[in-house]
């Protein structure tokens, strides 16, 4: 492979796709078809929780990212899995039709999924539009941005002569050279495990 970066500049956004029960940020999103009977891709890697649910419920919805989106929303759905963290208990999303959408997000498309595909690492879900809304006409974030933003968007400030944990959840700083036995997030609420030292 002479230079796989080319691959980052396919156009691509940055979407938080939830079911009901579990989500997680996914950029690999594509509009397979339009018109009156418009189809929708997304594949979901297969190690993901989401993508266990997701064969069940069989209905998602994408929720549309902006470049001014809070670093948690993608924090908290992209970083971490559902199985170790309860990602709807931080009030970023509202209930639309029976499933959450992110409130700081340009709108979202819910789809029902009518064929999935198979390979090796990813479950590539197909599905229909039944409903769509528009929030905002902001500029979606592209794939792209989100890899020259990385840095800031998830960016949590420490005290550098100290030494910092940090919650991958919600940014919660813990100052100190280890975390006490037990601890938990005195923000969030998820354990130690979730906490990396900066
Ligand atoms: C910017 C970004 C893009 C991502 N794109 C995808 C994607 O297209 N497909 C996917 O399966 N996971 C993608 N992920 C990773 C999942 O969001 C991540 O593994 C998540 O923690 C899975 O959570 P879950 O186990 O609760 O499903 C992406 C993460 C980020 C931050």
């Amino acid at each position: 492979m002479r230079d796989k970066s080319i691959t980052r500049k396919i156009t691509q956004g940055v979407y938080v796709l939830t079911t009901d029960g579990a989500g997680c940020v996914v950029d690999a999103v594509s509009q397979v078809s339009s018109g009156s009977n418009p189809l929708i891709s997304v594949a979901v890697m297969k190690t993901n929780y989401t993508n266990e649910v997701l064969h069940e419920k069989k209905v998602f919805a994408l929720s549309v990212l902006g470049e001014e989106v809070s670093g948690q929303v993608i924090q908290t759905f992209g970083l971490n899995s559902m199985r170790d963290v309860n990602k709807f208990s931080f009030d970023l999303t509202k209930e639309i039709d029976g499933l959450q959408v992110v409130k700081d997000s340009l709108g979202y498309m819910i789809c029902e999924v009518v064929d999935t595909i198979d390979t090796e690492s990813h479950t590539l879900f197909i599905g229909r539009l039944i409903e769509a809304d528009c929030f905002s006409d902001s500029k979606p974030m592209s794939y792209l941005y989100y890899h020259e933003h990385k840095d800031e968007l998830i960016k949590v400030n420490t005290d550098n002569n100290k030494t910092a944990w940090v919650c991958t959840v919600c940014g919660y700083v813990f100052y100190g050279d280890e975390l006490p036995d037990g601890f938990k997030c005195p923000k969030c609420g998820v354990d130690a495990s979730l906490f990396r030292r900066s």
